[in-house]
Order: C-alpha cells, then sequence, then structure tokens
C-alpha cells in the first residue's frame, strides 16, 4: 500500500505550478527607430536558472536592465514577486560582465562593498562577505586585491558581491565570457552548485548553446530582434546528473542539436 501513495505525493509535486520570481510581461523596448524587444513575455520560476539564449544584438541585455530596473521598457512591465519594477532594488543584483570591482579595494571589502552601502557594520559584513568568498572558491585571497587575481578570479569577486547582498534575484549578463575555456567550465560546475544550494532567481544570459543546456533549468530562446521568446527549453533530466557527466549524456546532446536546428536559419 505504501507504493502507490508515494507515487501520489511524487506526482502531485512535479505536476506543481512553479513558484514564478519574476514575470516579463508584454515587455517593448524601442531605442529611437530601432526595436530591440517586442510584445516578450518569459516567466522566471523561483529557486531555478532561467537563461536567455540568442544572437548577439537580439536584445538580451536589454532585457536584463529592464528587469534590473536600470532601464524603461517602452511598452509592457517586470513583476517581481508580483509587483511592478519601477527601478533597481536590493531584491536584485546584477552581476556585471566587466567585473566592476573597486580597484583600490581588498578582495573582502569589494565583496562587502553592497551591504556597506546598506549600514551593515564592519564585522558583520565582513562574516557575510567570509562566508561567499569561501562558497565561490576564494578563500585565503581575502586580503588581495583586483590586480592581483586572474580574470576568473575577479568574476568570482562580483558573484560573491551579488550573493553578499542576499539579493533574491541575480542577474547575469555573460559572465563567463571573458575567462578561458578551463576557467569557464569551472564556474559553470559551481554555478550549478550555486543553483542547487541557495534558493535564489538566477537570471543568466549566454549565446553558448552548449552552456545553456549545462547550467539551465529552463532556456528561452530569443529570436533576432526585435525580439521575442521562439521556444522555451526544459533540461530537467540533466539536473538530476552529476554535473561532471552532463555533457556526455544522451539527452544533452540532443537538447544542443535540437537548439542548433532551430537557430541556424538565423544565422548568416
Ligand atoms: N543605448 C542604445 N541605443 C541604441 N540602440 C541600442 C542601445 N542599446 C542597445 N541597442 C540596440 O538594441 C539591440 C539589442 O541590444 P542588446 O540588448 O545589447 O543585445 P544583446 O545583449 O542580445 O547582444 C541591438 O541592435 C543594439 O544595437
Ligand atoms: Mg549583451
Amino acid at each position: 500500500m505504501a507504493m502507490p501513495q508515494t507515487e501520489t505525493v511524487h506526482e502531485t509535486a512535479t505536476t506543481a505550478a512553479p513558484d514564478i520570481a519574476v514575470s516579463a510581461r508584454n515587455v517593448s523596448k524601442n531605442y529611437g527607430p530601432v526595436e530591440a524587444l517586442k510584445d516578450l513575455s518569459l516567466e522566471f520560476p523561483r529557486g531555478q536558472l532561467t537563461s536567455l539564449l540568442g544572437p548577439s544584438g537580439c536584445g538580451k541585455t536589454t532585457l536584463l536592465k529592464i528587469i534590473a530596473g536600470l532601464l524603461e521598457p517602452s511598452g509592457g512591465d517586470i513583476q517581481v514577486d508580483g509587483k511592478a519594477v519601477t527601478g533597481p532594488g536590493p531584491d536584485r543584483a546584477f552581476v556585471f560582465q566587466d567585473f566592476a570591482l573597486l580597484p583600490w579595494a581588498s578582495v573582502i571589502r569589494n565583496v562587502a562593498f553592497g551591504l556597506e552601502l546598506r549600514g551593515i557594520n564592519k564585522s558583520e559584513r565582513e562574516d557575510i562577505a567570509s562566508r561567499y568568498i569561501k562558497d565561490v572558491g576564494l578563500a585565503g585571497f581575502e586580503h588581495s586585491f583586483p590586480h592581483e587575481l586572474s580574470g576568473g578570479m575577479r568574476q568570482r569577486v562580483g558573484l560573491a558581491r551579488a550573493l553578499s547582498v542576499d539579493a533574491d534575484v541575480l542577474l547575469m549578463d555573460e559572465p563567463f565570457s571573458a575567462v578561458d575555456e578551463q576557467t569557464r567550465r569551472k564556474f559553470q560546475e559551481d554555478l550549478l552548485a550555486l543553483v542547487a544550494n541557495e534558493n535564489k532567481t538566477f537570471i543568466f544570459v549566454t549565446h553558448s548553446i552548449e552552456e545553456a543546456v549545462y547550467v539551465s533549468d529552463q532556456i528561452a530562446i530569443l529570436l533576432p530582434r526585435p525580439s521575442r521568446v521562439s521556444d522555451i527549453i526544459r533540461p530537467t533530466g540533466l539536473r538530476e546528473k552529476d554535473s561532471t557527466s552532463i555533457r556526455r549524456d544522451p539527452e544533452y546532446l540532443d537538447i544542443v542539436d535540437e537548439i542548433w536546428a532551430s537557430l541556424r536559419s538565423y544565422v548568416e
């Protein structure tokens, strides 16, 4: 008798509607005569990583900036926990592509900077910062300066800073594009662990099909501008796998092929 009951519970759990942290509702953005986004709608489930995948210039950064509240949409809106975004807020943190670190400040000061801006006292913010410095694999570098670190390590400092302010939503704009291939792979593995361990909503921009399939719970494929979501792919089976074997998994290879087949006609 125990078996059917267990199965019923399992069924309920997997079919329950996801908890939506962020939703983009009919978002449009024009830059003068240039239509970057047109009527784009997309929901971002809490605790999951959603990738925005699309060709260069399709409006990925534009959408991220609108979600961050740094840019106003020309139409539609963004809702975070059911409330419309009207500007930047502590619930959302941007991990910038160009690191945006303070060159004159140590790693720990850089990581704690967002907390310093919020008036949190030094010992408390250094405790919090130390924890995230360890989580991103930088233990021992607390007192180093940005110029003493590799590009990959600086990127980790930026990530630790975004995590330490405890924003619910982390916005990552091609965070791995400036690092070498080995560093990038290590980062992708670490990112999977972060998504699994932190109940945060990750919105991740990439133009790499392989990267999107490797790290995402949900992949939104964007068309060339004016951009809309053309397809949503959920590599759910892969999220159960060990991070070191995903790239050899038949499901991984099939999804990569499927996405390439749908995007190739847009590549000149
Ligand atoms: N400030 C701006 N002024 C005018 N056009 C812009 C501006 N920012 C972006 N664009 C244009 O909007 C489109 C989308 O840009 P962007 O969001 O940066 O794309 P992606 O991040 O996908 O490469 C591009 O055609 C780009 O040239
Ligand atoms: Mg961009």
